[in-house]
């Protein structure tokens, strides 16, 4: 149904309040969340998804907000929750870091509404994180909000941070070996990370492993003992001789040359790796949304 519900819930404020995004004055803030949010949620009243808002306070005087998105179809006690961050380092655009995951996420969006959502049998839930830049903020926020029978509805978390390094690999999350000191990853992480590596090897595509420190938005989630996965192609790292050869570029030079920078531009994605990591990811998510997935807990 062409439904939206916009709940605003500003620092301060009680209760939620439904609508559109409607006090942008007060939603200002780090990166692009408050306008693109804004977008998203116009676009939502065309098209079927029910949208809330959250906000946050960051620091200082700070606020921003998450973008939260649910299908109308699916079980809503077995979430497969798909994340993005929304927001960049205020020295640069952010086209790469993160316009990339949060733009795939629309892109899904969109395919699973021309699939039909009558064969979810899973609700699917698009987040858009605030603050990530800032200490994973929005995700630990939204983490931290939820009560025992919302954290056991989220079956797994997926996460996508920086889709199209120019210089960069293929990187599924190593779910099966967290490096995260005394944080090991809830069991079922490696089941994802198996899912997107078999997906490429039927591709004929190469992978490689990413390591899986919590430095992105599913470090929450896998605190939570939430299972989680997603995809990377490099941020500030620099590719091996080895890695070179498995998916071309120049060893010896870092993955994302404008990693934090100005120059994040829309020159700075592989579009080329882009759109494979995208089929990959909505793969995946519809795989995931249309078959039985074990509940989490
Ligand atoms: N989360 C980092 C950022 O947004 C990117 C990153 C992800 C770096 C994973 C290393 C490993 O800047
Ligand atoms: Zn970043
Ligand atoms: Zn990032
Ligand atoms: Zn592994």
């Amino acid at each position: 149904g062409a439904s939206a519900v916009v709940i605003y819930n500003g620092p301060g404020e009680k209760g939620p309040v439904n609508g559109t995004l409607n006090k942008p004055s007060t939603l200002p803030v780090i990166g692009p969340s408050h306008k693109v949010g804004a977008a998203l949620a116009k676009a939502a009243e065309k098209g079927g998804l029910h949208l809330r808002v959250r906000t946050d306070t960051v620091h200082g005087e700070r606020r921003t907000a998450n973008v939260i998105a649910d299908t109308d179809h699916g079980r809503g006690d077995n979430v497969v929750l798909v994340g993005a961050h929304l927001d960049s380092v205020p020295a640069g655009p952010g086209i790469n870091d993160n316009g990339t995951g949060a733009a795939a996420l629309l892109a899904i969006a969109a395919k699973i509404k021309e699939l039909g959502e009558d064969g979810l049998r899973n609700r699917v839930r698009f987040a858009w994180w605030g603050a990530e830049e800032e200490g994973l903020r929005g995700s630990t926020h939204y983490v931290k909000s939820l009560s025992p029978s919302d954290r056991k509805s989220i079956a797994l978390a997926l996460n996508f941070d920086m889709l199209g390094s120019v210089n960069g690999t293929r990187g599924v999350y190593d779910g099966d070996h967290s490096v995260r000191a005394g944080v090991r990853a809830p069991a079922g992480s490696g089941a994802i990370e198996k899912m997107f590596r078999d997906y490429f090897e039927r591709r004929h595509l190469p992978t490689t492993e990413h390591v899986f420190d919590g430095r992105s938005d599913y470090g929450p989630f896998v605190e939570a003992g939430i299972p989680a996965g997603g995809m990377a192609t490099g941020a500030e790292g620099v590719k091996t001789a080895a890695e070179a050869e498995a998916f071309g570029g120049s060893a010896g030079k870092p993955y994302d040359p404008c990693y934090h920078k100005k120059c994040d531009r829309l020159k700075n994605v592989n579009l080329k790796l882009l759109d494979s990591n995208v089929d990959a990811i909505a793969h995946v998510t519809q795989h995931l949304a249309r078959t039985t997935v074990a509940v989490n807990g």
